[in-house]
């Protein structure tokens, strides 16, 4: 636990941007930039289990990721499974539990057994829920949640009278953890590129012009405290007023 910090987040969401970018700066293959990537998950990850975060979630590949070539595609899906087998270990000694959120049935064969292996692995440990959202895209999400919940309904299962925002919450894939509280975007992109769309309601944003591999420990640092002194107010006014 990192008693510097003001307030710990209890979830932090990660928009994991730019490495394409900072390959292109340096005249290098794409690929090597999802490389670099991997190398920043693996600092990110072990900061946030250092200070304590309870609740970490990255966003590794989206639903609209699929339609890059086929060539990346497939170097993502290979970081993927190398990272899930190399990390294995490391999750093990640092209590942390891994979850996966999004269209996993897409994955190929040999990314969802890596997969499962993790997951099952680390499903007793209680220190950093990691979650990787992959073939992910809120909207999608959003469906999803939609036909459970019109499905109960329609079995009579459920009064479309008693449907609240806890029962929405309840149906999406998000449903284990709380709604982060801080959502980091690298890059500089000022947009959301359909990631938590109902859990970021009350999310505070931090965007960074640092390219993914470029982001480190040090600026995450800074990040977690600056937002322990923001105001959060979740649309009232502040105490002292
Ligand atoms: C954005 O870079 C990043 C991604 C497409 C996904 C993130 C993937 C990694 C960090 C590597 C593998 C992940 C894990 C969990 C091992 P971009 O290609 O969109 O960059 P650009 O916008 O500069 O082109």
């Amino acid at each position: 636990m990192n008693s510097d910090l003001p307030r710990i987040p209890s979830h932090v969401a990660i928009i994991m941007d730019g490495n394409g970018r900072w390959a292109r700066k340096r005249m290098l293959n794409r690929v090597k930039g999802h490389e670099r990537g991997t190398e920043t998950v693996r600092t990110i990850v072990r900061a946030s289990r250092e200070v304590g975060i309870p609740f970490l979630t990255l966003y590794a590949f989206s639903t609209e990721n699929w339609s890059r070539p086929r060539a990346e595609v497939m170097t993502l899906m290979s970081l993927l499974k190398r990272f899930l087998n190399n990390e294995r270990a490391e999750m093990m000694e640092n209590d942390i539990r891994l979850n996966a959120i999004g269209d996993i049935g897409r994955l190929p064969e040999d990314v969802r057994s890596t997969l499962s292996k993790t997951l099952e692995m680390t499903a007793d440990n209680k220190g950093l829920h990691l979650t990787l959202s992959l073939s992910y895209g809120s909207r999608s999400e959003i469906v999803h949640m939609v036909r459970q919940i019109a499905e109960k309904a329609a079995s009579g299962m459920l009064d479309p009278q008693e449907i609240t925002e806890k029962t929405v919450s309840d149906h999406l894939y998000t449903r284990h953890m709380p709604d982060p509280d801080l959502l980091i975007r690298t890059s500089g992109e000022m947009r959301i590129s359909n990631f938590l769309l109902w859990q970021i309601a009350y999310s505070e944003l931090f965007i960074t012009e640092t390219l993914w591999p470029d982001f480190n420990r040090d600026e995450y640092l800074d990040i977690l405290s600056a937002y322990g002194r923001r105001d959060r107010r979740f649309g009232k006014v502040a105490e002292t007023s």
